[in-house]
């Protein structure tokens, strides 16, 4: 596919077909991938893989709590997830409260969802620039998530999709233990990969003119 098709087709994919992502198709979606910026080119990216179905469905399990919480959030006309203004739900009753809905079915059958890959950035090695900051850490993210990005476009460019999440990400502890990783390889994001039975072609957002503006923020948008 030529890259501007696959930059601007490369949409969130949540249903697959049975077929399965085989091993060469991952291996080049990450062969692709390796090539993505990060700091110091230190790629302190590791990505497990997973085909195995208990533990995708393990994997799953851990989502439904976060989602929960987010459609508490929701309901209570919050932001979900945001991390500035402090949230008037209890968090950890909401994550267990199985009444609330779970928005995006996929995570109730992740078992079925071909491969999933979860991506882990090595804090031992990656600059977290804004450690000292009174806020949440956004950078060291910030080595592995091209690098995600560069995957799905590249299992776009193979005839398959998927899906970043970082869902995972609350329940990092966990994911660790059940994947055997280290506490200080973080975990960043979920990539759901598999065959989309119908590819999208025309995503939704918003024109350059809403979001680049010349020399100041209030300045004039940018045009062609
Ligand atoms: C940092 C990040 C976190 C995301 N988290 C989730 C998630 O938890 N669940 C989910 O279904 N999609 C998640 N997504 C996918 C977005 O919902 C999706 O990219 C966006 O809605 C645009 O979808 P489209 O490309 O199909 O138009 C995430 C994407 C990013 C980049």
């Amino acid at each position: 596919m030529d890259f501007v098709d696959v930059a601007k087709t490369t949409f969130a994919a949540r249903e697959f077909t049975d077929e399965p992502v085989p091993d060469d198709v991952l291996y080049r979606i990450f062969d692709t991938a390796r090539f993505a910026p990060n700091g110091g080119n230190r790629q302190g990216w590791k990505v497990v893989a997973v085909r195995d179905r208990e533990t995708k469905k393990a994997l799953g399990e851990l989502c439904l709590g976060p989602m929960r919480v987010a459609a508490a959030q929701t309901r209570a006309g919050e932001v979900y997830w945001q991390s500035v203004t402090p949230s008037s739900i209890n968090i950890a009753d909401a994550a267990l409260d199985e009444s609330l809905p779970i928005a995006i079915p996929m995570f109730e059958h992740l078992e079925d969802v071909p491969v999933v890959c979860i991506i882990a950035v090595d804090l031992k090695v990656v600059a977290s620039m804004d450690q000292f900051l009174d806020r949440v850490g956004v950078v060291s993210g910030a080595s592995i998530y091209p690098m995600a990005w560069s995957a799905l476009m590249a299992a776009r460019n193979e005839g398959f999709g998927g899906t970043l999440t970082t869902l995972l990400a609350a329940q990092e502890p966990a994911v660790q233990q059940l994947l055997g990783l280290e506490s200080h390889e973080a975990v960043s994001a979920m990539l759901t990969i598999g065959r989309p039975p119908k590819q999208l072609s025309k995503l939704s957002r918003k024109p350059v003119e809403e979001f680049v503006f010349v020399d100041h923020a209030k300045g004039k948008p940018l045009t062609s």
